[in-house]
């Protein structure tokens, strides 16, 4: 029998011009309404925090509706069934959710994304590696990047969910990956743990230099994560029919308007021309056909340790909006997860 259950979530509270602010969010309490039949009551245990988020704060068309003013920010969660009027979920169940900013959810059962093992990987792994960002990494590069034994592919936010699958998954391929991460830590993370071929910091006064030194054979494959000073320095190193899988561009989601400076429209469009380059944008779920087969594969590699992955924890619901804004940042270290508690 239910019982009346009080929520916390956080709604957008205004949006944000440049870089989010505390108080384009706000923390809210509210006594949720009973499960109806076919729904679940989820208590939300981890939360994940993803760059599209930001975009999801601006008005105006995307590839997905932006939030309104008070309505509560979305978010995949690793959650546990309280109660269930659904038939196929027990209250106990672990389950990849869409349960958005908040202490608890009440979902469509039918729209649960899956069930999770706590016993086979970290549930943890559902919200990076093992799901939407490590899903990313994977269709991008079999659909668009496809890299082959040999190639060089360059890939930036390299110590991310995105970025460190990619990599990986590229030198699984027989390809050599260079990842690019902002300090010394998370370079030697990604060259060290990660087994990058070669790692660099985008901060470096001499960066460009240093790419062009480590890749003496040309670009073939660059997994676009970022956009800004690192796509600057790999244009002119692109080998004739290279691919850029244009998966992110976080560099610039802050960003209020255009750069002022010089049109480069015509030059990027030449060297498209000149050099056979195909370039092309996808959301993740283009590929969600292959799921199964990600999960399958991908499964594998976590279990034999052929593909590593790093988290990082941010304690406690109320502190989800900073560390958003630090994700922006480049602040994390890792796939960025907030551990909810009451
Ligand atoms: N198309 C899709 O379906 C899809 C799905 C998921 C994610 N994405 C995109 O994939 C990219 C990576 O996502 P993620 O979840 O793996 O993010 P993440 O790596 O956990 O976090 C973003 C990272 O971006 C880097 N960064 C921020 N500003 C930068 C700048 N100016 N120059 C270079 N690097 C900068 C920072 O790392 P450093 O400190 O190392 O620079 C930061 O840690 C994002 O662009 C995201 O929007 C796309």
């Amino acid at each position: 029998m239910s019982t009346a259950v009080r929520n916390r979530r956080i709604v957008l509270a205004a949006r944000p011009q440049g870089e989010p602010k505390p108080a384009d969010f706000r923390l809210e309490s509210e006594i949720l309404p009973l499960p109806r039949k076919g729904q679940v009551l989820l208590r939300n245990r981890w939360l994940s925090l993803d760059p599209y988020m930001r975009g999801r704060m601006n008005a105006g068309r995307s590839y997905a509706r932006p939030l309104e003013i008070g309505e509560t920010f979305v978010g995949a969660t690793v959650a546990q069934v309280v109660e269930s009027l659904h038939p196929e979920w027990s209250p106990g169940d672990w389950v990849l959710a869409f349960g958005g900013w908040q202490d608890y959810a009440i979902v469509e059962g039918d729209a649960l994304q899956r069930r999770l093992d706590p016993e086979a990987l970290p549930v943890t792994t559902a919200l990076g590696v093992y799901g939407m960002p490590g899903f990313t990494a994977y269709a991008g590069l079999h659909e668009i990047g496809k890299p082959k034994p040999g190639e060089t592919l360059v890939v930036a936010a390299a110590s991310g969910p995105v970025g460190a699958t990619v990599g990986q998954i590229a030198r699984l391929h027989g390809a050599r990956a260079i990842g690019i991460a902002g300090g010394e830590a998370k370079v030697a993370h990604v060259r060290d743990e990660l087994g990058f071929d070669v790692a660099l910091d985008h901060r470096a006064p001499d960066f460009a230099e240093r790419l062009a030194a480590a890749a003496p054979d040309g670009v073939d494959v660059y997994f676009e994560n970022v956009g800004g000073k690192v796509l600057d320095a790999v244009l002119p190193l692109l080998n004739d029919f290279a691919r850029i899988p244009v998966c992110g561009l976080v560099a610039h989601y802050n960003e209020a308007e255009l750069p002022a400076g010089p049109d480069r429209v015509p030059q990027l469009m030449g060297l498209i021309l000149s050099r056979h380059l195909t370039v092309r944008g996808f959301i993740q779920t283009d590929f969600i056909g292959l799921y199964p087969e990600f999960l399958r594969e991908m499964g594998g590699w976590l279990r034999e340790g052929r593909i590593r992955y790093r988290e990082d924890v941010v304690d406690g619901l109320e502190n989800a909006p900073e560390g958003l804004i630090g994700l922006l940042r480049g602040d994390n270290f890792g796939k960025r997860i907030v551990r909810i508690e009451d």
